[in-house]
């Protein structure tokens, strides 16, 4: 682990893999990974190959194995949203913008979406370089050929609009999937009120000293629904969702960061957790500020905290002795699924 010290989010491979892990991973490359492979021995390679990446940026969704469980398929509309790309796949195209370790899109493969309609994209390709890795296929080969990955800082517009490029015609996507990103992402209200108020941009580095740009500014979470909005058809009924951390109605505000993340410079932000009416609210600004300037605008958002217990965290019976599952709540929120639809 590079000497990198351990956090509440950093487990152990979850036993005994559930058989959607094991079918993905069968399916990603069935000579490596057949059902008949012992558990045990999957979860050494799997490890080994979080280990690696999580010694240089530790986020959580690496340190609590989530990418072995596309959050996309948990999502109420999924069905909906892969069957609208398959319907139309010369036309047709699906954006997961923070791929990461591309799970996600693999999935979506697996499920029946034709490769040449999926695009990757992400500030940090090296994961996705990793994943080929870790689910042992090849860049370009295969279930992985067609697919298109674009390194892209979502608050360039050059690269924005380098992605956006890569939709059918140039005309935006028709699903956009978002997992775990948001809420990477500062927020503030007030933020609206006050130009003034937008703030400092950082420069940090990882642990392998690259530099990223890291962003604390007030509107982060603007910009990115802003840009989001840019990248995603016009046409009504085209469709963003996804998954991420958030809070129990009425509790949505800044919490302390209770982990380091390398992508985002170790710095001491506060990210905004939504509860479902803050979550509907930064969507009613994103369409406020087009129709001013476009004259056009208008989201369906349909945010729900699944279960108000849901175990965003990955809490473990020994965490729930010592905090009460209100407390862990408090400091480590909850789950919150959101569809958000062009109307
Ligand atoms: C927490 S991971 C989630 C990965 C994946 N979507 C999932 O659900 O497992 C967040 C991803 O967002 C990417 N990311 C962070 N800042 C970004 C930015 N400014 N522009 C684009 N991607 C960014 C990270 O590199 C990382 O892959």
């Amino acid at each position: 682990m590079s000497g990198r010290a351990l956090t509440l989010y950093y487990e152990e491979p979850p036993l005994p893999f559930k058989p959607a892990t094991r079918a993905l991973f069968e399916f990603t490359s069935p000579t490596r990974f057949p059902l008949s492979l012992f558990d045990e021995e999957l979860a050494k390679h799997v490890k080994k190959c979080r280990d690696d990446v999580y010694a240089r940026v530790s986020y959580p969704c690496l340190g609590l194995y989530r990418f072995l469980e596309p959050g996309s398929r948990e999502n109420p509309v999924y069905t909906q949203a892969i069957e609208c790309i398959k319907q139309q796949p010369d036309t047709r195209r699906i954006l997961d913008m923070g791929c990461g370790y591309a799970q996600d899109i693999r999935a979506w493969i697996q499920d029946g979406v034709p490769s040449t309609s999926i695009v990757g994209a992400d500030l940090l390709l090296d994961f996705v370089e990793d994943s080929f890795e870790l689910f042992a296929d090849e860049k370009g080969k295969d279930h992985m050929y067609g697919v298109k990955f674009e390194h892209c800082d979502i608050f360039d517009e050059d690269h924005v609009n380098k992605v956006k490029e890569l939709s059918h015609g140039g005309q935006g996507f028709d699903v956009i999937y978002i997992g775990s990103f948001l809420h990477l992402f500062e927020w503030s209200e007030f933020a609206r009120e006050s130009e003034s108020i937008m703030r400092w941009k950082i420069q940090a580095a990882d642990v392998q000293g690259r530099v990223f740009r890291a962003y604390t500014r007030a509107d982060a979470q603007a910009q990115v629904a802003r840009a989001l909005s840019n990248l995603l058809s016009n046409a009504p009924g085209s469709l963003i969702f996804g998954r991420q951390s958030g809070m129990p109605p009425g509790q949505a505000g800044h919490y302390e960061r209770h982990h380091r993340t390398g992508a985002m410079g170790g710095n001491s932000q506060a990210p905004w957790r939504h509860d479902p009416d803050s979550f509907i609210r930064l969507w009613q600004d994103e369409a406020r500020g087009r129709q001013q300037l476009q004259g056009s605008g208008g989201w369906e958002v349909k945010p729900v905290l699944p279960n108000p217990a849901f175990n965003w965290a990955g809490f473990k019976d020994k965490d729930v002795q010592e905090l009460s599952r209100k407390d862990l709540v408090q400091a480590f929120g909850t789950g919150l699924e959101f569809q958000i639809i062009r109307k």
